[in-house]
């Protein structure tokens, strides 16, 4: 389906990225083209692990086209650039030998059966040790399963829907969960906005959209708030106008949009046009250096809008501050919130790695269990019992092109 090989591609999209790093292996360029082989819809059998050679071999699986591709692209930058600092280094120690890092990254094309058909492959791969991805909460959970099965552990930098982590032993995630991030929004717009009566526009399709708006809504009811309309629309449709003027009509003082960028932008032009001049918020999944450009551009239809996130890059601690400026030293533009947590989520593997002592995927899971109070760049993470991070969540206000730091929200 793709006009280009998946090098051409990946090249054009992430300059710079598969040349600079020569232990990145996408050994067969074209091995994952759109639609699959027949057959690889199909749970493979585990295969036994080859813990013979001298690299730990990483995969990736992320939207570095498609849909979300803002979302690939970044945590894969954040990725590229622990695993570039962690072999700089020599290596991982492990037990004593330093071993290099190598990664094989296929991208979903932002579709989650496209995220099932790579974890099916990555799942009859003996040489991965660990598999980081998805971003998106639906792709995380489709594709689950697979490592599960095979006894792979998989860590999602950022994907925040409860039932991820809930597919099974292996699966861990690097991020607060949307139970936390829900409340942290109801108390921002009930506390600091004094809404009363706030519409939300959930799209049904997203296990995230679906699960934070539902938190919300609780969550805001909780703090004696109303809940004017809560509509559903479509990602794929362009006109939410209908749905918009249900929301004028009904007299909310607020809107929650718990969706991603590409919409939310489309979404708040429309809003403008018809007149509605309310605070419109939302979640992680606005964190695009897109987001404001569907919108129209700086100082438009999402001027002041507020979103939670994982983390700011104004941040004050020293090692916020040490990453922006080596990342930005590297890559000319500041790290955004999914460099940050592709990043951890690496770092985070690489730190199990050297406590395991090895490469075996059931030690390396057991590690990662233990993870306690590592100092990551978006905050001190513990992996809770059910792989889960328990952290802080930060809210950002926009301003012109920036997401300006408004408040830090930190867990009971
Ligand atoms: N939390 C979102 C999800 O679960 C993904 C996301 C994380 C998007 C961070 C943007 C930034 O689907």
């Amino acid at each position: 389906m793709h006009k280009f090989s998946r090098a051409s591609l990946l090249k054009a999209l992430i300059p710079g990225l598969v040349l600079s790093l020569n232990l990145v292996g996408c050994k067969d360029p074209n091995a994952n083209k759109t639609g699959g082989d027949p057959g690889t819809g199909a749970a493979t059998t585990a295969a036994a692990q080859d813990t013979s050679g001298d690299t730990i071999k990483v995969g990736q699986y992320a939207s570095l086209t498609g849909e979300t591709s803002t979302f690939g692209v970044e945590s894969n930058a954040g990725l590229t650039f622990a695993i570039d600092e962690l072999n700089a280094a020599g290596g991982i120690d492990v037990g004593g030998k330093k071993m290099k890092v190598e990664v094989e990254t296929q991208d979903d094309q932002s579709k989650a059966d496209e995220a099932k058909t790579v974890a099916v492959k990555f799942a009859s791969d003996a040489k991965v040790v660990a598999v980081i991805g998805e971003v998106a909460s639906s792709r995380s959970k489709t594709a689950a399963p697979e490592f599960q099965r095979a006894g792979i552990p998989m860590i999602s930098p950022s994907s925040t829907n409860p039932e991820v982590t809930k597919v099974g032993d292996f699966i861990f995630r690097v991020c607060f969960i949307d139970p936390f991030q829900g409340f942290v929004m109801a108390k921002f717009a009930s506390e600091e906005l004094k809404l009363k009566k706030v519409a939300i526009m959930r799209d049904p399709s997203q296990d995230y959209s679906v699960g934070l708006a539902d938190v919300f809504k609780e969550e805001f009811a909780k703090m004696g708030g109303a809940i004017a309309v809560d509509v559903s629309y479509n990602a794929k449709d362009s006109d939410f106008r209908s749905q918009l003027g249900q929301i004028k009509a009904a007299g909310a003082d607020g809107i929650f949009i718990p969706g991603y960028y590409n919409e939310v932008g489309t979404i708040a032009r429309q809003a403008k046009e018809l007149g509605i001049e309310v605070p419109l918020m939302g979640g992680d999944g606005w964190d695009s250096e897109k987001l404001v450009e569907g919108a129209g551009g700086p100082g438009k239809a999402l001027e002041g809008a507020y979103f939670s996130t994982h983390y700011s890059k104004d941040s004050k601690e020293q090692k916020v501050q040490d990453f922006v400026k080596a990342f930005s030293a590297k890559n000319g533009k500041a790290p955004a919130s999914l460099v940050a947590q592709g990043y951890d989520a690496m770092m985070i593997l690489a730190d199990a790695i050297k406590r395991a002592g090895s490469t075996e995927r059931k030690k390396v899971r057991d590690a990662l269990a233990q993870t306690k109070d590592y100092e990551a760049v978006t905050g001190k993470i513990t992996i809770d019992a059910d792989r889960n991070a328990t952290k802080s969540a930060v809210v950002l206000q926009i301003k012109g092109a920036e997401f300006a730091y408004v408040k830090t929200i930190a867990p009971n």
